[in-house]
Order: structure tokens, then sequence, then C-alpha cells
């Protein structure tokens, strides 16, 4: 029989990490201190569910066997017969430790528990149990039930035999497993700054505007959508508040600079397509913004972030945060990149990455541009980072 999957916090994550598991098979109880949020969840989940079977991607049977699974209520008592329960409410440590102090008191003891949590470390929610040994990071991204990734993060005290199970049962939920250390931004948020940070970076010192910029990573890079359109679409909010959280929790190193120029357009309440102003302007009639479709500039942008980006998958990797394929996997489940990031330099050659790397940090004498060692070694090794 399948375990008992209890979800605790029904707001955006909750609501789609219940519904992937009831989808899976799993009796699931979400629960919440709102009552009118569960309301919402129950409605979201239903409706989605529906567009679903209505879509023909899943049977009118199936569907409603999920709902089926499903239940809600307002008790954390209600988890005691879990075999897992993932925690997904606000991103507060205080909260999260009473919420987790109260459900060891509930659940039996070979249940597993698991955080949601972005920016928190795994080891610092986990300090508050009695059994930290069950306890880890089970990392969906949004949307959970359309986004393939999810990232495992075992604590430094959590067992190997509980993150393999959880690693094996979440893989049973038709998605793309990786683990990874409890380092801060895990690996998609890690590794995905630069392409936030140069792009910004590049447009600050005047080089393009933000729909060059765009064009190049979009039409050159063959990326989905271009930094400043995904920096709209993901609001400057919180775009802006990952990149701080990430250059903190780094110890303020220089790889991880937030921007002035996000800043500034979040305080003026340019969060992006949700506030009908980011880099662009989404308002009724407003003018699309044109690209200066420079060939040459945009090959020189799309090689100064990719390189950028590649540089930090390889710290990743050097860093043992997770091996390169954990990387690549991260990076093109998680985001949509075209091309895993290690796998696009041993296309293009370690030597030409480290070379482009060389004259940036030639030029300007910064940290952010420091070649990372693994690069190096697989440069002077003529090696590739997956073998
Ligand atoms: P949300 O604000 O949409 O939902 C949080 C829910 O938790 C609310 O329904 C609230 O009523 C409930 N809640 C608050 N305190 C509670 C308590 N003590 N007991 C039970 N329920 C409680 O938040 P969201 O965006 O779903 O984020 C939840 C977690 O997932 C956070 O840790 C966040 O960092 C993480 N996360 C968020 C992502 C996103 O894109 N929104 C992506 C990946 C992770």
């Amino acid at each position: 029989m399948k375990a008992i999957i209890g979800v605790i916090g029904a707001g955006t994550m909750g609501a789609g990490i219940a519904q992937v598991a009831a989808q899976a098979g799993h009796k699931v109880v979400l629960t919440d201190t709102n009552p009118d949020q569960l309301l919402r969840a129950e409605e979201q989940i239903k409706s989605s569910i529906e567009k679903l079977v209505h879509k023909g991607k899943l049977t009118a049977q199936l569907g409603q066997d999920a709902i089926n699974n499903l239940r809600f209520s307002t008790q954390l008592s209600e988890h005691s017969e879990a075999g897992l329960v993932i925690e997904a409410i606000i991103e507060n440590l205080t909260v999260k430790h009473q919420v987790f102090e109260q459900l060891e008191q509930v659940v039996s003891q070979d249940c597993i528990l698991a955080s949601n949590t972005s920016s928190l470390s795994i080891a610092s929610i986990g300090a508050c149990l009695q059994n930290a040994t069950r306890f880890m990071g089970i990392h969906f991204f949004n949307p959970a039930t359309l986004m393939p990734l999810v990232e495992v993060i075992p604590g430094v005290a959590t067992s190997i035999e509980h993150t393999q199970h959880i690693e094996a049962l979440i893989s049973g939920w038709n998605k793309t497993v990786v683990v990874c250390k409890d380092t801060p931004g895990f690996i998609v948020n890690r590794v995905a700054r630069p392409f936030y940070g140069e792009a910004l970076r590049i447009y600050e010192e005047g080089l393009a505007d933000f729909a060059t910029i765009d064009w190049a990573m979009t039409h050159i890079g063959g990326f989905k959508m271009g930094p400043f359109t995904l920096m709209d679409y993901i609001g400057n909010d919180i775009n802006y508040t990952v990149t701080e959280t990430v250059f903190a929790a780094f110890y303020y190193d220089p790889r991880f600079k937030p921007s002035f120029t996000q800043k500034r357009h979040m305080e003026a309440g340019f969060l992006g397509r949700k506030s009908g102003r980011g880099f662009y302007d989404y308002k009724e009639g407003s003018m699309l913004a044109t690209p200066h479709e420079n060939q040459a500039l945009g090959q020189q942008i799309f090689e100064r972030i990719l390189v950028l980006l590649i540089n930090e998958a390889a710290d990743a990797v050097f860093m043992q945060v997770a091996s390169p394929r954990a990387v690549d996997l991260a990076m093109t489940k998680g985001v949509n990149y075209p091309k895993g990031l290690l796998a696009w330099a041993d296309e293009l050659g370690a030597s030409w990455v480290l070379e482009r790397l060389e004259l940036l940090f030639a030029e300007y004498g910064e940290d952010r541009y420091r070649p990372n060692p693994l690069l190096r070694r697989i440069a002077r090794e003529q090696s590739k980072f997956i073998l």
C-alpha cells in the first residue's frame, strides 16, 4: 500500500504538491491554519484536475481517483498516519520550528519529514527536531504540477537510507529528482544567478538595453525567455530577494552581488507582469520594446552570460553540491535551459570558456569573473565535465 502523504500549507506550493502526490495514487492530507485557504486550494486542485481530464492528459477515472485521494483539514493532528509530511508554509524559521515541534509529537517514529524551503538551510530547520535523521529538503518548483524538477536535500543529520527512500518515492511521481548538498540556493537558485546578475550588469554598463539583451539570449543563445522578460515574469521583488538571500548566505561573495537597477525597479513598484510594469510596460496599448539586432553585440552578450553560468555550474560541482549530471538536469528541468551548462561547456571546450573568463577577469579585475579551479583543471587536461 502506498504511504499516506501529508502536506502542510495550502498556498501556491502546498496545493500543487498535494495534487502531484494525489495524482501519483497516494492518499493525501493537506492542512493549513487558514480554512479559507484550504477552500481555495480545494477549488484550485479540482479545477486543475478537470482541465487535465478535459485536455486528455488524465482519464476521467484517474482524475476522480486523485480528487478522492485528497482530504483537507485545519488540524495538524490529521498527519498521524502519514509516511511522509512535506511542509510548505511561510518562509520563516521560527514559524517552521513551531510547526515541526508540534508535528513530531503527532507522527509515527518512522514518518519522514521534509520542508519545501527555498532559502533556509535544512540544518537550521531540522535543528528543532528530536530525530533529524528523518528530515530533509524536498524542493519543488513553481508550478509544482508542471515543473518536472525536484531537488532533494539531505541535511548534515539526515540518514542516507531516508534520502534514498525519498529519491525513489518522488521519482515515481513523474518527477526528475536531483540530490544536492544543503548549501545556499541548492542547485537551481545558485547556478542561475548570473543569468539575471550579468544581464543587469551588462545593462548597467550601458552596453545594451533590456530588449537587446533578451534578444541576444533568446535568438542567439536559444533560451526560452530573456533575463528581463523572465525577471518580470517571476517578479522583481521575488527575484531580487532570492539574489540578496544567496549573496548574504555566501558571506557576500561578489559573484552574487545584487543590482541597484533591479532594486530601484522593485522600490518603484515596477515588479513585473503582476504590477503592469517591470523592465517592460505591460499595460494595454503600450509599445513593445524593440531590440538592436546587432549580431556581434548579441554574440558578445550571450557569451558573457553563458561563461558566467558555466563557471557557476562548475563551482557547484567543484564544491560537491551535486554531480555534473545532476547540475545539468537541474538547469534543463528546473528552469528550461536549452542545454545542460556543463554539456554546453564540453561542446564549446573548457579552454574556450576559460579564455573568455580570463579576458573578463583581466579587464575588470573583479572576483565575480574569477575562473573556477575545476574549469581550469578540465581545460588543462583537455577533459570533459560529463564523461
Ligand atoms: P504561500 O504564501 O502561497 O502559502 C503559505 C501557506 O502556509 C498559506 O496558505 C498559509 O495560510 C499557510 N500557513 C502559514 N503558517 C502556517 C502554519 N503555522 N501552519 C499551517 N499553515 C500555515 O507560500 P508558498 O509560495 O506556497 O511558499 C511555501 C514554501 O515553499 C516556502 O517555504 C517557500 O520558500 C517555498 N517555495 C516557494 C516557491 C514559490 O515559487 N512560491 C518555490 C519553491 C519553494
